[in-house]
């Protein structure tokens, strides 16, 4: 069993990844580090010199590489729920959590970083409810479990996540 982390930009996925991988015992995989190391440069480079649908394109190939995968703690970019093809992909390599952090507390998050290549220097609460109209409700029907993370502590989230996931790894453990 494997579990992937999705949501969105500054929702906590690598961070509470790290944690609930540590806890579990089970490897931890970045995806958007997976690409960085492949390019030798940051996902924010590849935006800007390749543009958005060639980081997508390897953003696929990334994902599609962890094929046969178990026992790992996957974090995602916010974006790759955007594909029909990473979601179907996504269901079947494990259980998805939903980071889900409300637009006020996700600005906070990111107002002061620069990095972010698809969020606008001003206006960027505006740019964050317009990506997550989109967004969100590929995210909620993607998800198995969904964990609020309004604090942004992600030991709180792992927390959660480890609770939430006792009865479902018990279980799984049942059927084999
Ligand atoms: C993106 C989110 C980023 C990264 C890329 C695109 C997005 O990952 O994949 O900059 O489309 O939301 P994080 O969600 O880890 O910031």
């Amino acid at each position: 069993m494997n579990i992937i982390l999705i949501g969105f930009m500054g929702s906590g996925k690598t961070s509470t990844g790290r944690l609930l991988a540590k806890h579990l015992g089970y490897q931890f995989i970045d995806i958007d580090q997976i690409i960085e190391q492949k390019h030798g440069m940051t996902c924010a480079k590849i935006f800007a010199q390749r543009g958005e649908d060639f980081f997508r394109k390897q953003e696929t190939t990334a994902l599609k590489e962890l094929h046969g995968l178990a026992n790992s703690v996957i974090a995602t970019g916010g974006g790759i729920i955007l594909s029909a093809d990473n979601r179907s992909f996504l269901k079947n390599l494990g259980t998805l959590i939903y980071l889900k952090t409300p637009p006020a507390e996700i600005l906070k998050r990111v107002e002061h970083d620069t990095t972010r290549p698809l969020l606008p220097a001003e206006h960027k609460l505006d740019a964050i409810n317009k990506m997550l109209s989109v967004r969100q409700p590929l995210y909620l029907a993607a998800a198995q479990i969904i964990v609020e993370t309004c604090t942004g502590q992600p030991e709180k989230t792992a927390a959660e996540i480890l609770r939430i996931l006792q009865p479902v790894q018990a279980a799984a453990q049942e059927q084999r």
